[in-house]
């Protein structure tokens, strides 16, 4: 049974099947899709909001044919205290599959383990592994284009994220650039490097792919040279109450112009929304020519169809991470 729990839940060798399947679903949107999850219901459990990650799984599973059923925490007992273990082993009696969007990685990890469904992390407090398919789908595309290798493209490039280097998407953007051979470097306040947590994982992806990670306190640093500055909003789901003292912080890492300026000439600036301008990101950058988050947000959509459909039919063929 394969999930996507992390980024290493694939190997690299799976990643062209992935990439070329994203690729398909784009180009034929609004023509023949095989109806790869007919007869499917797959059920998404949301216990945080959603925009991107919600609507595009919705509309992905519609499009394979298959039936996507949005369950609220409150709309199943688990709100009232059962078990996950128990909901994992009920609902694998019904569905076809679960995507699960939630605070405790653990959680995503509990249903995977005890459940005997394919299971999509959608987002937790750890790891954000769809976003960061998608968003290397979509540097993919602009620098492969439509013929050339989509991850010969990826490899060696180097991708500066800026702001909260612990947090969900700053995690997943390690294991990623590990897995595809890329550089990421890190740039945040000191207590917002990246934490111990993501180390095994971290070590193991950069084993499967060749990719590397660092962290700097020197926002300019980070940004010299990069081919893409990537930001996430200063706080996240969960955090507000201690948003006063985070922004404050995170203030000398916001991307603006001049960091801009020391980039590449052709970089880009990608950002997984929702944005706010004003404060991780000036508002001339997002809006900007150099600007792809719109891509990214399509692509979710692409990506996660592909995903979809490699677990609706019992994983991808090549040998598993
Ligand atoms: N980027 C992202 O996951 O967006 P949503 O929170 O709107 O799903």
């Amino acid at each position: 049974m394969q999930h996507l729990l992390a980024e290493t839940d694939f190997s690299p060798a799976q990643l062209p099947e992935l990439f070329a399947l994203a690729a398909t679903f784009k180009k034929n949107r609004g023509g023949h899709v095989p109806p790869v999850l007919s007869g499917q219901t797959w059920a998404l459990i949301f216990t945080k909001s959603s925009t991107r990650t919600r609507v595009s799984f919705e509309v992905g599973i519609r499009e394979l044919g298959g039936h996507a059923l949005f369950l609220s925490k409150n709309d199943i007992q688990l709100g009232r205290g059962e078990s996950i273990a128990d909901t994992a082993r009920v609902l694998s009696r019904y569905l076809h599959g679960l995507i699960v969007r939630t605070f405790d990685h653990a959680d995503v990890e509990t249903l995977a383990r005890e459940g005997s469904i394919p299971v999509i992390n959608a987002l937790t407090d750890f790891l954000h592994p769809c976003q960061i398919f998608a968003d290397a789908f979509s540097l993919s595309e602009r620098w492969a284009g439509t013929d050339g290798d989509p991850l010969a493209a990826l490899r060696g490039r180097t991708v500066a994220f800026f702001g909260d280097c612990a947090c969900n998407v700053a995690n997943s953007w390690i294991l990623g650039a590990g897995l595809l051979g890329m550089k990421l470097r890190l740039a945040g306040p000191e207590a917002f490097a990246p934490g111990p947590e993501i180390a095994e994982l971290a070590a193991r992806a950069a084993s499967l792919g060749g990719g590397s990670f660092s962290f700097t306190t020197d926002p300019e640093a980070a940004a010299e040279g990069a081919d893409v500055l990537y930001t996430d909003v200063w706080v996240s789901m969960g955090r507000e109450e201690e948003s006063a003292e985070r922004i404050e912080q995170m203030r000398p890492y916001a991307v603006t112009g001049s960091l801009m300026a020391r980039t590449k000439p052709d970089a880009l600036f990608m950002h997984c929304l929702p944005a706010y301008p004003g404060k991780e990101v000036e508002a001339s950058v997002l809006a900007g020519p150099q600007s792809i988050v719109f891509d990214q947000a399509e692509n979710r959509l692409h990506m996660q169809k592909a995903i979809l459909a490699v677990l609706g039919q019992g994983g991808l063929r090549r040998g598993r991470g």
